[in-house]
């Protein structure tokens, strides 16, 4: 019998319209309720250090109106950690953040962070947020997880969906082997960034990723179907995926 595997639909994106224009549209929380209604197990968003697309107060608001998860993103920083405390979030998911980047680049380095990557782990743990940390399929990082105390970890999938031919197929070969490494560990293993419609179904087969996600690719096809049929698309081609595992 297969781990089920749920969704987490990061909801950024939806906000970055919004910002465009600075407009009280697209309302956050009408798409938390479709997205729910879909059957979606989570909804994640970034607060970032410049706030170009989630505000503050979308969190609260988010927090309050939501009946399934908050997968809380954030950068290892005092500020944002004040945040989280105060929103109490289920999960938070830490990732490295750059000002001038398109989107996250790259995964956490959890060598070379150690120190401020695992006091913020503890910070949140206290406080019985889960934590769950964003990075790279790569052996040596996740053998340190442990020592962090983190028990999750989101395995950054932007170079698997970025590359064609031979060089896709080893970085999925190296997101299969990571998985099944940390989930030896005792971690749970989830995934994300650059998922669509169509690469999703080869990690969706992996057994030991337990939670996708996905933000850019659901947006743009619900400009065509909404916002709804969009999540409820995601969860059946996941969910065949994993059955077919
Ligand atoms: N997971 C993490 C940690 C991310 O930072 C992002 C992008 O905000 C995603 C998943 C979703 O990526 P995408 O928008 O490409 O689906």
């Amino acid at each position: 019998m297969n781990l089920p595997i749920e969704l987490g639909v990061n909801i950024d994106h939806i906000a970055n319209i919004r910002q465009a224009r600075f407009t009280p549209y697209p309302d956050l929380l009408e798409a938390v309720a479709l997205i729910e209604k879909a059957g979606a197990h989570a909804i994640t968003l970034h607060l970032r250090e410049d706030r170009r697309h989630i505000q503050d107060a979308d969190v609260y608001a988010v927090r309050k109106a939501l009946t399934t998860r908050m997968n809380f993103e954030m950068g290892a920083t005092a500020e944002m950690v004040k945040i989280a405390l105060d929103v109490q979030p289920h999960d938070v998911c830490v990732v490295p953040e750059k000002r001038e980047e398109l989107t996250t680049e790259g995964g956490l380095d959890v060598i070379g962070q150690f120190e401020r990557i695992q006091k913020v782990t503890q910070e949140l743990s206290r406080a019985n947020i889960r934590v769950s940390l964003f990075i790279e399929p790569d052996m040596e990082q996740i053998r340190r997880v442990p020592d962090i105390g983190a028990p999750v970890i989101e395995l950054h999938t932007g170079t698997y969906a970025n590359n064609t031919g031979e060089a896709k197929w080893r970085e999925l070969e190296r997101i299969q082997q990571a998985a099944e490494f940390a989930h030896s560990l005792g971690i749970q293993v989830n995934a994300g960034h650059g998922l669509d419609y169509q690469n999703t179904v080869a990690i969706a087969m992996i057994p030991t990723i337990r939670e996708l996600n996905i933000g850019h690719a659901m947006v743009a096809r619900a400009v065509f179907v909404g916002i709804e049929a969009a999540t409820r698309e995601m969860l059946v081609l996941m969910q065949a995926a994993r059955a077919d595992a």
